[in-house]
């Protein structure tokens, strides 16, 4: 695929996990929206999620092998946790964007910190599904401007 969407951990309870912060809609909606959405631009997409941080870090380790050209990654509560992460995709060099369906800035001050926004091509936080729609028209932008 051109295009890796990774989704952390509890993001496949959406839908029914605290509809009133993260919308009534389920991650295999946005999942396959994303797909149609990348489909018309010509491009590849594919969606992992996991809870599980290892499993993560062997995607993004996996995506640098598949020569992945962009990741878009809600790492959900690995956010504020695991360097981990931060440093698998410092490890692939792929460029990403960081989503969050909430705004973590109005949220408690533990979601304020974030392990991967200073080396993120940019961040998205508040617009619920749309974030991963509009980081997807940014990421599509970005590859059609590469050969
Ligand atoms: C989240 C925000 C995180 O703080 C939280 O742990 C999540 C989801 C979001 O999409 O708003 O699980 O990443």
């Amino acid at each position: 695929a051109d295009i890796l969407v990774l989704n952390g951990p509890n993001l496949n309870l959406l839908g029914t996990r605290e509809p009133g912060v993260y919308g009534a809609t389920t991650l295999e909606q946005i999942s396959q929206n994303l797909v149609q959405l990348a489909a018309d631009a010509g491009l590849g997409l594919e969606n992992f999620q996991s809870n599980a941080e290892h499993l993560l870090v062997e995607r993004i380790h996996q995506a640098g092998q598949d020569k992945v050209r962009f990741i878009i990654i809600n790492p959900a509560a690995f956010t504020h946790t695991s360097v981990a992460l931060r440093d698998a995709l410092l490890g692939v060099a792929i460029p990403f964007i960081e989503v969050h369906l909430s705004n973590v800035h109005r949220r408690e001050p533990f979601r304020h910190h974030s392990y991967f926004s200073d080396v993120a091509e940019g961040v998205i936080a508040g617009l619920g599904p749309k974030g991963y729609e509009l980081a997807l028209t940014a990421a599509i932008e970005t590859l059609a401007r590469q050969p």
